[in-house]
């Protein structure tokens, strides 16, 4: 059965089959076990955006993910739209404004 790719933004997920968020256990190593077993899209770990404005060494860490997972949802979380959209741009800026793979879960 082939089922039909979803439309989110200009990112096309051809195999409509999501990992659901998890903190704790979404790490990349787990994450690219997933997407060799096909699914179409995969989040990140939750990422406190307080965290990634600070650039700790644990935010930098969930924030990273491998080539062969895109597209990607990168998870936020944060109290303001402030420190969350701040949290949003630095992850941009550190991929060189790179972004048509990835979208931003903010919650
Ligand atoms: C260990 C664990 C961690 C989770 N972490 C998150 C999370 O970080 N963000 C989130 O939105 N949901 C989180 N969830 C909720 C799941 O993504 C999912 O929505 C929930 O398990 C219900 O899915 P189900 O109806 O298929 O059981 C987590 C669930 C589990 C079991």
């Amino acid at each position: 059965m082939k089922l039909a790719p979803i439309q989110i933004g200009p990112v096309t997920i051809d195999c409509p089959i999501v990992l659901a968020p998890m903190t704790g256990v979404t790490d990349m190593p787990f994450r690219t076990i997933v997407r060799r077993f096909g699914s179409g899209l995969n989040v990140t770990e939750m990422i406190a955006s307080q965290a990634m404005i600070r650039e700790t060494r644990q935010s930098l860490q969930k924030c990273e993910w491998h080539a062969s997972e895109e597209p990607v949802s990168m998870q936020l979380a944060g109290c303001t739209p402030y420190e969350m959209g701040e949290a949003a741009k630095l992850n941009e800026d550190r991929r060189g404004g790179d972004y048509r793979h990835s979208i931003w879960a903010v919650r």
